[in-house]
């Protein structure tokens, strides 16, 4: 049997992509006077000139159409504190934004309240992929304030961890 033919399990799928430690972000946006996001582990940088970012989100998203149509988005790169609002905003239908603070970026997109840090996108490219889009966005606006929150929310195994400095620094 040659390797190509072997079936992917989904589950096995799930757990080997578990091992990617990444920061949790979630991207926001706003149409027709309603803010929009969710959870998001899938962001990375693209470019450096222009600026271009990007995430993928499932074709079945509630928010990407909404997304597609302000044309703009926000990648909140969530701080340590923030496991509440990861929570939040990865069920569906649910109201994800009640009692969530937040305030309008540049581009009219909402930045949720004690983010570690923050990105302002136009949407540039759009390619259906499998069962999800990658949207790339450039940046047109990002955070230039010192904020108070210092430590980035992780995900590992499935699990929220905390960052731990490394012994050999
Ligand atoms: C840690 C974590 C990371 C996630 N990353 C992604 C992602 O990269 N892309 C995606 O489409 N959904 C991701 N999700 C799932 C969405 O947050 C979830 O499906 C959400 O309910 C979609 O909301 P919507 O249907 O309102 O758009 C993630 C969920 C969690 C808990």
């Amino acid at each position: 049997m040659s390797l190509s033919s072997i079936a992917i399990e989904p589950l096995s799928y799930r757990e080997a992509l578990g091992h990617y430690a990444s920061g949790i972000t979630v991207i926001t946006s706003f149409i027709d006077g309603e803010p929009i996001g969710f959870t998001c582990q899938s962001f990375y940088s693209v470019s450096m000139d222009p600026p271009l970012v990007s995430f993928s989100v499932m074709a079945s998203s509630a928010c990407y159409p909404k997304i597609r149509k302000a044309g703009r988005f926000l990648v909140n790169i969530l701080s340590a504190e923030q496991v509440h609002i990861s929570n939040r905003f990865s069920l569906r239908g649910t109201d994800k934004w009640r009692g969530v603070e937040w305030e309008e970026s540049p581009l009219g997109n909402p930045i949720i309240a004690g983010s570690l840090h923050w990105l302002d996108c136009e949407i540039y490219a759009v390619h259906p992929v499998g069962d999800h889009l990658i949207v790339i966005g450039e940046v047109k606006a990002l955070n230039l304030q010192a904020t108070t929150v210092t430590q980035p929310l992780l995900y590992f195994k499935g699990q929220y961890r905390n960052l731990g400095a490394h012994s050999e620094a």
